[in-house]
């Protein structure tokens, strides 16, 4: 039997039209409207359109953006710069700025710079470190987005074994942490696996829920699946496809078409993990904006 897809862009609008009501009600009842600041440097094209639809997305549900583009060779300090008018500017609830930056530039200290306050992308060390510890915090949006999916399609998470492909610190860490925490979405006994781990198949066998982040096409193969699994496919990885109008065509770490008859519930690539990471970026900046008010 065929697994049940799991509908990123469906749970996204279900989000989405939440924090547009959300909004309303901060312009109507309180006179504030969320701002998220997007910054991008350089002209990657990849980040360019993640940041263009970012962009989009605040301005479908009110939230004000204020647009960022610097040229590839800005230095550090000019960016730290900018940051540091972000932090002080009050229309300005989240700041994001789009990796990967420049090699010329320290992404550690670009991140650590941002007020915590701001941190929307939930990159930097204290917003990880609240995670970790359970602490409220802005979330990392993938990983977020990840725990949003299963609890609004009913996947229980507690007492379940989670095997989590890849050890990022944008997805692979922190989502772990999240799935064993003493929360709703949480409480799964959870395994990491990375590139050194020896016998993959052995341990994603295992899994209950398999969550695939490791950046590389066919990592999860159906034979590598437990029958009746739920399989997230967080992959964004662009493959070469002369067909396809841009030249290319996004597929995940897993073989979709096959795990797809193994598999109880899998998320799809496109239109799975990815609209929801943009969701809780969202999220988080109508958080900080009701947070500016406390
Ligand atoms: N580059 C790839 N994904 C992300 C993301 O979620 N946030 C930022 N800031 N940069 C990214």
């Amino acid at each position: 039997m065929s697994a049940q897809i799991i509908d990123g862009k469906q749970i996204s609008a279900e989000i989405r039209n939440e924090l547009k009501e959300d909004t309303l009600k901060l312009k109507r009842e309180r006179c504030i409207t969320p701002g998220l600041a997007v910054i991008l440097v350089g002209d990657d094209p990849a980040s360019k359109s993640y940041v263009t639809a970012k962009e989009r997305a605040c301005q479908e549900i009110g939230i004000y953006s204020d647009d960022n583009r610097l040229p590839e060779n800005t230095t550090q300090a000019e960016l730290l710069a900018l940051i540091r008018q972000k932090n002080n500017d009050p229309r300005i609830h989240g700041i994001l700025v789009q990796l990967p930056l420049p090699k010329h530039i320290d992404s550690e200290a670009v991140i650590a710079a941002i007020s915590p306050e701001k941190d929307v992308d939930g990159f930097s060390p204290i917003s990880l470190g609240k995670l970790m510890l359970g602490q409220p915090t802005f979330l990392s949006c993938t990983p977020h987005g990840i725990i949003q999916l299963l609890l609004r399609s009913g996947v229980k998470t507690d007492g379940a074994h989670v095997v989590v492909v890849g050890r990022s610190n944008i997805v692979g860490k922190p989502v772990a942490n999240l799935l064993f925490q003493k929360a709703a979405g949480g409480n799964a006994t959870v395994t990491i696996c990375h590139t050194r781990t020896k016998d993959l198949p052995s341990f994603t066998r295992q899994a209950d829920i398999l969550i695939a982040a490791a950046g590389v096409p066919h990592t999860i193969t159906a034979g590598m699946v437990k029958p009746g699994a739920v399989v997230i496919d967080v992959g964004v990885n662009r493959v070469e496809d002369p067909t396809a109008a841009k030249g290319y065509r996004l597929k995940g770490d897993v073989d979709f078409d096959d795990i797809k008859e193994v598999a109880s519930m899998i998320t799809p690539v496109p239109g799975g993990v990815g609209p929801m990471t943009i969701t809780m970026l969202l999220y988080n900046t109508v958080l900080s904006a009701k947070n500016a008010l406390k």
